[in-house]
């Protein structure tokens, strides 16, 4: 029989073995998946969410493909100033109505909930008009462009019944929410360090037809509208380092440069950003977009192991522990070693061994290579989706998806900050939310 709702996500949770007896588990990790409750679709009679999309460009498009996955979504409206993208998304949704101003969607009373996939620059404002107009709301990431942006929308989202989620697709994938259950749980013991990294070689432009159009087209690379690279990648994976260790880092310092692409463009394409937790764990983050050999990782680093995020594999320390005789032998086979020290504290080379990964999930895992975008499949994005086209039929709130979108992207800002005033910053006050832990 077919299905009116889409199930993926929740079957995922059942499999986990925690949905049977209640969702303590989720409660305690993943609080937000507590509003994944197909059922009550189904009790209350109300088949689909109604849905406009603001902005149709890449992302945009990416989204008219998942909503068509999902069997409790209608598009019934799509809006974009720019007629190219609007046209290129109304001839993958015909029976969609198109707008060039996103109000008229807003004073729509056929429309339910709101999808925003425009520039950076104008997340915050459109969010506020949304909910101030009484629509639930899915956001891109990042949460907005300036810190005080993201305050006035998570007060504003605080203070209505509306329900607002970011596309921190990380948050819905399983291999994540499974690889966190395992940290929470201790596989690798106690968390010691993170390093993230997301590399590209590629310049970040699209082709412009006219001249006049390239700060539409080109937004990423201007900081009127783009935070480069920490709000364009860093966000996502800054979220995950937060969710594995349950805290908020107190202290940020970075460095960042245009070292490559030196084209006109105003935000980095180099940035190495570090970010201290009270307990001296810290996240050593990089990313540039002009050598990919190390690709995108999120690793969290255990006493007892280290998850790879990213790859949904993990490592333990105690594969490694014997080979040490073994990698000596190999290293003076192959010439590593100059001379063999052998009265020295220890012989073991500096060099990294090889550790034996094992996988997070059983069976195939979508493993996203980080080099589109625009979007990678089963990355979790269209799990998210579907959780929010399930709030603007029954009203449920994600919890804390918001707070966590607010946090990572003030962690963004605050890496740009740190690397344009060139000192260490702390997380400021002003900026704290109850729900942060530091
Ligand atoms: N979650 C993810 O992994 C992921 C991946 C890619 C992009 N994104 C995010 O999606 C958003 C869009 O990125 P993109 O690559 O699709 O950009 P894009 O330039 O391809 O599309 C943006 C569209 O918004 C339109 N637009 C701009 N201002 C508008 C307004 N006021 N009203 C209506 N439309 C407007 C533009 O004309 C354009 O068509 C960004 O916030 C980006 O960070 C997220």
């Amino acid at each position: 029989m077919e299905e009116k709702v889409d199930l993926g996500l929740r079957r995922f949770i059942k499999q986990l073995g925690y949905a049977a007896g209640g969702t303590a588990f989720l409660a305690g990790m993943a609080p937000w998946l507590t509003s994944c409750t197909p059922e009550k679709i189904e009790e209350l009679g109300r088949e689909k969410a109604r849905l406009a999309l603001i902005g149709t460009g890449g992302r945009g498009q990416y989204h008219i493909h998942n909503l068509r996955a999902i069997p409790h979504a209608e598009l019934v409206a799509l809006c974009d100033i720019y007629p190219k993208n609007l046209s290129d998304a109304h001839a993958l949704c015909p029976s969609a109505r198109t707008c060039s101003d996103y109000r008229e969607v807003l004073d729509a009373k056929d429309i339910d909930g709101v999808i925003i996939a425009t520039p950076l620059g104008s997340h915050a404002r459109i969010t506020l008009d949304a909910l101030a107009s009484g629509k639930h709301v899915f956001c891109e990431k990042a949460m907005a462009l300036h810190m005080e942006e993201c305050k006035a929308v998570y007060d504003a989202y605080k203070a209505q019944d509306k329900a607002l989620y970011y596309c921190m697709q990380r948050m819905y994938d399983p291999k994540y929410i499974k690889a966190m259950k395992m940290i929470h749980d201790g596989a690798i013991g106690e968390l010691v360090g993170m390093r993230c990294h997301w590399f590209r070689n590629a310049d970040w432009r699209r082709e412009v037809p006219s001249p006049e159009l390239e700060r539409l087209i080109n937004w990423r690379l201007y900081k009127e509208n783009s935070g480069g690279l920490m709000t364009e990648l860093g966000c996502h994976q800054l979220e995950v380092c937060n969710w594995a260790l349950g805290l908020t880092p107190v202290e940020i310092s970075g460095m960042g440069d245009i070292v490559y692409w030196k084209d006109g463009r105003e935000v980095y394409d180099s940035v190495a950003v570090n970010y201290r937790y009270s307990s001296g764990v810290k996240i050593v983050y990089e990313s540039l977009i002009s050598n990919k050999f190390n690709g995108m990782e999120e690793q969290i680093l255990g006493k007892d192991g280290t998850m790879d995020l990213a790859r949904g594999v993990y490592y333990l320390e105690e594969d490694n522990l014997l080979s040490g005789m073994r990698r000596l032998y190999d290293q003076v086979k192959d010439g590593i070693f100059a001379s063999i020290p052998t009265a020295g504290p220890s012989w073991r080379p500096e060099v990294k061994g090889q550790y034996v990964p094992h996988p997070v999930i059983e069976g195939p895992t979508s493993i996203n290579s980080g080099e589109s975008m625009v979007s990678s499949d089963n990355d979790g994005s269209l799990d998210i989706l579907s959780a929010f086209c399930q709030s603007c039929i029954t009203g449920e709130k994600a919890e804390n998806v918001v707070e966590e979108a607010y946090s990572s992207t003030l962690l963004c800002l605050l890496g740009n900050q740190a690397c344009e005033e060139g000192r260490t910053l702390a997380f400021p006050d002003e900026y704290k939310i109850p729900y942060m832990k530091f």
